[in-house]
């Protein structure tokens, strides 16, 4: 017999030779249907039929790049990481301060969003762009500054840089960075870098830092606001966690359970921040000693000074805040809760977003950030009044699940999610992202 002859399917052991009932289409009664009649037809299928079924996707040896090919959000990406790095490290980035009410709200904000699309528009090419203080941006988009950011993947800050270069966007690096200034700029020449500055006591050290930065080429100043004194990040408390990690019976546990983080982290440059010496004891310890609480708007004076380049406040949470920071001399502001990692049940960026940037959106540029985990929701966001959305953890989440090639996807996704809902919107451009387009929601 070839394969092209048909068989007949025997009729199976437990079917009984009996006529079964079928009901009419028009609702009749039960007309019956010999099943010796209905059997159906078999052959061997043909090797060149069986092909397009056997077709199979790229082929993907390295783990880490089968791990990220497999994340389809944000979310998936944070699963990676969480199994791939230690948990205290896992929790330190993910987690916010006392009971984490200020982050869960921030993310449950833009589950409210409801968009209002309109039809028949022609979206087969959007433009993303725009322009984040007088330089073009691909996307409405800032990477957020994040300090000890080499603790959560060897390659840190400059990974992180020359995605942001590569997706076109700017990247802030932290006054807590594990790179110095002069290192990321090196590494990542091309993308625009900004300078996120914490006025510590020591403001002679300070000013020193922010000149630095500007001789190394960083465009732009973020002077963050939200921090006198350190949040209480109470998983950080519960795992003991400390910088640098400390060697202790848990420690040597999890050296077991995730070796390649330990190899990465005791083989290559030890983890130090580029601009303190003094790095002991837990974080909380850490920023008390670098915060200051004595910061006042006054500040905002001799900064300018210092500084030649354009200053944008992060950490703004009210309309009076706003209006402040403006008379001060700002040309940005963030409005920002530390991504819930500072003031707990803190107002929620989304919300404060519609007034601050009614109040102050003519004279100065309006940022948000927290709880950003997908395009959609920076769509949101711009639509809502803001002209940029930074992202932390989103990026963050990348770099432990894969360094470099975990930010690029993390950017890969954030970018597709941003175009295709700006497609199903039916806006073909970033200006046409207006209230109009989104609204919240009670519930
Ligand atoms: C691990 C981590 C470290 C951070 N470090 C800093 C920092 O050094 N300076 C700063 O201004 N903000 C810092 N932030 C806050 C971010 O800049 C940003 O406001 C926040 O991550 C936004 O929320 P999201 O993570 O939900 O996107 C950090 C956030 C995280 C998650």
């Amino acid at each position: 017999m070839t394969d092209l002859q048909t068989v007949d399917a025997p009729a199976t052991p437990d079917t009984p030779e009996r006529p079964t009932e079928a009901v009419s289409p028009t609702g009749g009664s039960p007309q019956a249907a010999p099943v010796r009649g209905s059997r159906v037809r078999r052959r061997l299928p043909r090797w060149r039929e069986l092909q397009p079924y056997l077709r199979t996707g790229p082929i993907r040896l390295s783990p880490t790049e089968r791990r990220l090919a497999s994340a389809a959000t944000i979310w998936d990406l944070r699963s990676v990481a969480r199994r791939h790095v230690p948990r205290a490290v896992f929790d330190y980035v993910d987690g916010a301060a006392e009971s984490e009410t200020s982050l869960r709200r921030s993310r449950e904000a833009y589950t409210r969003v409801e968009f209002v699309p309109s039809v028949l528009r022609d979206v087969s090419v959007v433009d993303t762009s725009t322009t984040i203080l007088g330089r073009p941006s691909s996307l409405p988009i800032v990477f957020a500054p994040t300090g000890f950011t080499r603790l959560m993947n060897h390659e840190g800050e400059p990974a992180v840089a020359r995605v942001a270069g590569r997706l076109g966007v700017p990247y802030a690096l932290s006054t807590l960075g594990t790179t110095s200034p002069e290192d990321v700029a090196s590494a990542a020449p091309d993308t625009n870098r900004w300078f996120q500055l914490y006025l510590w006591n020591d403001r002679d050290a300070g000013v020193e830092l922010v000149r630095r930065a500007r001789a190394a080429g960083f465009s732009a100043l973020v002077l963050t606001v939200d921090t006198p004194v350190a949040g209480a990040r109470l998983r950080d408390v519960h795992n003991g966690f400390t910088i640098p990690p400390t060697l202790s019976l848990r420690t040597l546990f999890d050296i077991a359970v995730h070796p390649g983080w330990w190899f990465n982290l005791l083989t290559t440059e030890p983890l130090r921040f580029a601009a303190f010496t003094e790095t002991q004891g837990t974080v909380a310890d850490l920023i008390n000693r670098v915060f200051d609480p004595t910061i006042s708007v006054a500040d905002l004076g001799w900064l300018r000074d210092a500084w030649d380049g354009p200053i944008v406040i992060k950490g703004i949470q009210t309309v009076d805040d706003a209006r402040a920071m403006i008379d001060g001399g700002a040309d940005a502001i963030v409005i920002s809760n530390h991504g819930g990692r500072q003031l707990d049940r803190a107002p929620t960026p989304l919300e404060q977003l519609p007034v601050i940037a009614e109040a102050v959106g003519h004279r100065a540029e309006v940022y948000v950030d927290g709880g950003i985990l997908s395009g959609a929701d920076v769509v949101a966001a711009v639509s809502l009044g803001a002209r940029a959305a930074l992202v932390g953890r989103a990026y963050l989440y990348g770099l432990m699940a894969g360094g470099e090639r975990g930010v690029e996807r993390a950017a890969e996704l954030l970018r597709k999610e941003l175009v295709r809902t700006m497609q199903l919107l039916g806006v073909p451009s970033v200006t046409g992202l207006s209230p109009a387009r989104a609204r919240l929601r009670d519930r």
